[in-house]
């Protein structure tokens, strides 16, 4: 018997499985309902998401389950971008736009204050909608968001990348830790003054950080089976948060090829790169990460980055290439499995069964 009551009853459900908030429209309602439905936690990536945009999408995940799910949001940090920044990261990626004959257009990048205020403004949408679970990535809320949170009887969970920042995030009173391990797919969730390159597996990251702290830690990163489930479930972890296996599911708004590279690039490394977005995140190596990772310090600061990159992102997508796409996963990728989310959850729980355990 796994240690997972104590998560399933913080959150409410019936398998300590949370399907990880994945940005990028691959987190559908329909894939957060299904998930819900099969007795996990959906997680809708609210991060990147107007607060209208946000409102819908949960009113639309509502409609399709009565159980719970949650909404993952990004804590905002101060960056600093100047125009020549932006003018100089564009002369250096003007090939990856030549390759798919795209013109470089202004870029007037939202400034510091706007991500705050987009921010407050997703913290009232969730409040509003009565969402029962918010995670947090890139730090943790302040005092008094918190306990708006908490007035509303809405569960909080904050991702760490080390020991410390675990502490940190149970010192500061909220219900649970997602401890991201470097095998991870998607940015890394480092705090301000940690930093992203502090690259701690998934081990010794329980084993540390539940030696820390007395409540529950839920593990992520490189976990794709039951055995994966099981292992981070012997070190101390009391549930799992998985992002890369749930890329994989049908109905994942993830790009065919995107699904697709995970499962067919078993020997392409999943790597860490900045290039993207200005952030480090871990991401199927291809040709745009080979060919500009020499000019990686020179790139600005996140989010401006992201939007400086969209463009060849998304032409390389349409036109079927792998080369110059953000194709995030984590180092377990290999071990996709294409199937249906609630089949998925299934499959896991019964892997978990015949080591005998459950979840
Ligand atoms: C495509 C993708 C997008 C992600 N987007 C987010 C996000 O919006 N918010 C977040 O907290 N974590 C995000 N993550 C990280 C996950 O929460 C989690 O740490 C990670 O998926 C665990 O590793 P795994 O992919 O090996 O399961 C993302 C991961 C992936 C693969």
């Amino acid at each position: 018997m796994l240690e997972s009551k104590r998560v399933r009853e913080l959150l409410g459900v019936d398998r300590a499985i949370i399907q990880a908030p994945m940005a990028g429209g691959i987190t559908t309602p329909d894939l957060v309902a299904e998930v819900s439905a099969a007795g996990g936690l959906g997680m809708i990536a609210g991060g990147s998401l107007a607060p209208d945009d946000l409102r819908s999408l949960i009113r639309e995940t509502r409609g399709r389950t009565g159980r719970n799910f949650g909404v993952n949001l990004f804590i905002p940090r101060n960056f600093e971008v100047t125009d020549s920044d932006i003018e100089n990261a564009f002369r250096l990626l003007r090939p990856a736009y030549d390759a798919f004959g795209l013109e470089q257009g202004p870029v007037t990048p939202a400034a510091p204050g706007d991500v705050r205020e987009k921010f407050d403004r997703q913290l009232d949408v969730v409040v509003e909608e009565g969402v029962p679970v918010v995670s947090f990535i890139f730090g943790i809320p302040d005092a008094d968001q918190l306990s708006r949170l908490k007035s509303y009887g809405i569960v909080t969970l904050a991702t760490a990348t080390t020991a410390a920042e675990a502490a940190d995030i149970a010192a500061a009173g909220l219900d649970a830790v997602i401890l991201q391990g470097a095998e991870a797919g998607g940015h890394r969730g480092a705090h301000p003054g940690t930093t992203e390159d502090s690259l701690t597996g998934l081990m010794p990251l329980i084993s540390e950080s539940v030696k820390r702290m007395d409540i529950p830690v839920i593990a992520a990163g490189g976990i794709m089976t039951g055995r994966g489930i099981v292992s981070a479930g012997i070190l101390g972890s009391e549930g799992v948060q998985m992002g890369t296996a749930f890329l994989a599911a049908l109905e994942s708004g993830a790009h065919p090829l995107h699904k697709r590279i995970l499962t067919e690039s078993a020997d392409i490394p999943a790597v860490l790169t900045k290039l993207f977005t200005g952030r480090q995140a871990r991401a199927v190596k291809n040709r745009f990460i080979s060919e500009f990772g020499m000019f990686e310090d020179e790139m600005t600061a996140y989010p401006v980055q992201r939007s400086l990159t969209q463009p060849f992102q998304d032409a390389s997508k349409n036109a079927g290439s792998p080369d110059y796409a953000m194709l995030l996963a984590g180092q377990g990728k290999q071990h996709a499995r294409h199937m249906p989310a609630a089949e998925l959850i299934e499959v896991l729980s019964l892997e978990v069964g015949e080591l005998g355990y459950d979840i």
